[in-house]
């Protein structure tokens, strides 16, 4: 058995960041003068300071990457005056799957041609020296959004760039995305990770970690998110990191988004002390919906206010926005500070000053608390010498299972569907281990639904088009 400890830190770091250090890449990074110029940074740059000065309403956190330098400043700027709460870096996808010539060109490419190659911005191939330019000015945490299951000389590179929360997880930021990046790799290379931050962290200056909690974004029961979550908060504070998020995507469901904040925040705060870890700092987030998103703008907009609403009514701690553009491709500057004065405009309309509750809600809560509970315990239950050992032999077995993961290590095994309230039910539950009575009350909730045995895959594929026009 193996249970998170801190007797899993990554006390010899060195012996692998020296690696890591070795690259010609990493050459001019120096921790030393990383480390003092983290210090020069006010605390209000950093993420424990910004969630207390929200007041009662969700921070606003945009998405946003460019590959040149000027448009990166220009959305930069905008996004801080149209109110954004956290500043993002999103990366491009060849910097994020460590493909940093291809990078390099397209990024000339983009320069000599003013048109862009990249849909991000390369942070390996601009440096951190430059990149520190873009926040000098902003007083507000800047945010690395990414998806990178290999992410040691990015982190290295971002933290030396001034960027003080780092976004993913060896299982959030691998399984939904790859098919043949190796899980056991992918939660190593987070651990180192997770080891870094903690080790450039201070009690004042700390750097932030959030995970990825709307994985697949395609019918994740919230039971398997909630472990998710829960298991990526444990592996970081294993590391020594201070401050966490755990998040979760819109799910078309009021109630099961409800039900799912409350359980997802109490129990996270729950085994964290559990395990000797109540030092750590944990934060809700909200990701706007994360599915495919109609391309009638109108629509867009609407689906992205309920999901505004429903940050309100959760009590998150941030919001994370979504623009009218998402279904045509990377958003415009000014497309993107919209959706943030628009989300800024609606938190401010609709405040709510405790999260809302109703008898469906604790109804749903106590049903997911429970099946969260019994997956995670049957992890800690699973042999290894540490505990991220017993999570990668959980998803061999099946025990984790991703619903429309590619990964090789993803048992697909589990199978869910929409109930009448749009909640998404677990009505085959494979391998993973929910009690028998919590998958009858799950097949009890969609016998509401008649579903046809012969057509159930059209079932399905509407219940996961449900957003579309
Ligand atoms: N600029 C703005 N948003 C982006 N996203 C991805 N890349 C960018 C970018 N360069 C957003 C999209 C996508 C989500 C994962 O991040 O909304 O769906």
């Amino acid at each position: 058995m193996a249970f998170p400890s801190s007797d899993a830190r990554l006390d010899d770091i060195s012996r692998y960041r020296e690696r890591v250090f070795a690259q010609p890449l990493a050459q001019s990074l120096n921790r030393d003068e990383i480390t003092g110029f983290l210090k020069t940074l006010p605390p209000h740059r950093f993420v424990p300071a910004a969630y207390s000065r929200r007041n009662g309403i969700p921070c606003i956190q945009p998405r946003g990457g460019f590959p040149r330098f000027e448009s990166q400043l220009l959305l930069t700027r905008q996004l801080d005056e149209a109110g954004a709460d956290f500043i993002p870096l999103t990366i491009d996808s060849y910097t994020r799957h460590n493909q940093y010539d291809t990078a390099d060109q397209l990024l000339l490419r983009s320069e000599d041609e003013e048109k862009d190659y990249l849909n991000g911005y390369p942070l390996i191939s601009h440096g951190f020296q430059l990149t520190r330019e873009l926040f000098t000015g902003i007083d507000k945490p800047i945010s690395l959004r990414h998806g990178t299951p290999d992410a040691r000389l990015l982190v290295e590179t971002a933290i030396a760039s001034g960027i003080v929360e780092i976004e993913g997880g060896g299982i959030c930021y691998c399984v939904p995305y790859s098919e043949g990046f190796p899980l056991d790799r992918s939660l190593l290379y987070w651990q180192y990770v997770d080891r870094i931050c903690a080790l450039y962290s201070t009690a004042e200056r700390p750097i932030h970690r959030e995970s990825f909690g709307p994985l697949t974004a395609t019918m994740v029961p919230p039971a398997i998110v909630i472990a998710v979550q829960i298991i990526e908060a444990l592996l970081a504070a294993e590391q020594g990191v201070l401050s966490f998020a755990v998040s979760f995507g819109q799910t078309g469901s009021m109630i099961q988004d409800v039900a799912t904040a409350r359980v997802l925040r109490n129990l996270t705060r729950e085994y964290l002390d559990l395990f000797g870890f109540s030092d750590m700092k944990i934060f809700l987030v909200y990701h706007q919906w994360m599915g495919q998103f109609p391309h009638h703008r109108g629509k867009a907009a609407a689906l992205i206010c309920g999901a505004t609403l429903i940050s309100s009514m959760i009590g998150a701690d941030k919001i994370v926005v979504k623009t009218v553009d998402e279904a045509l491709g990377v958003p415009s500057a000014s497309v993107n500070a919209d959706a943030v004065e628009s989300v800024r405009y609606l938190l401010k309309v609709y405040r709510c000053a405790q999260p809302l509750t109703s008898p469906f809600v604790d109804y749903e809560a106590e049903l997911v608390e429970s099946e969260a509970r019994a997956v995670l315990q049957s992890i800690f239950d699973l042999p290894g010498d540490v505990f991220w050992e017993s999570v990668f032999r959980a998803f061999r077995l099946g025990q984790l299972d991703i619903p429309f993961s590619p990964h090789a290590d993803s048992a697909n095994r589990l199978l869910s569907m929409r109930d009448v309230n749009g909640s998404i039910r677990i009505v085959d539950r494979g391998s993973v281990p929910i009690s028998d009575l919590d998958a009858k009350r799950e097949l009890k909730l969609m016998s509401a639904k008649t579903v046809q045995p012969e057509k159930s895959y059209l079932q399905l594929l509407a219940d996961i088009n449900m957003m579309m026009d």
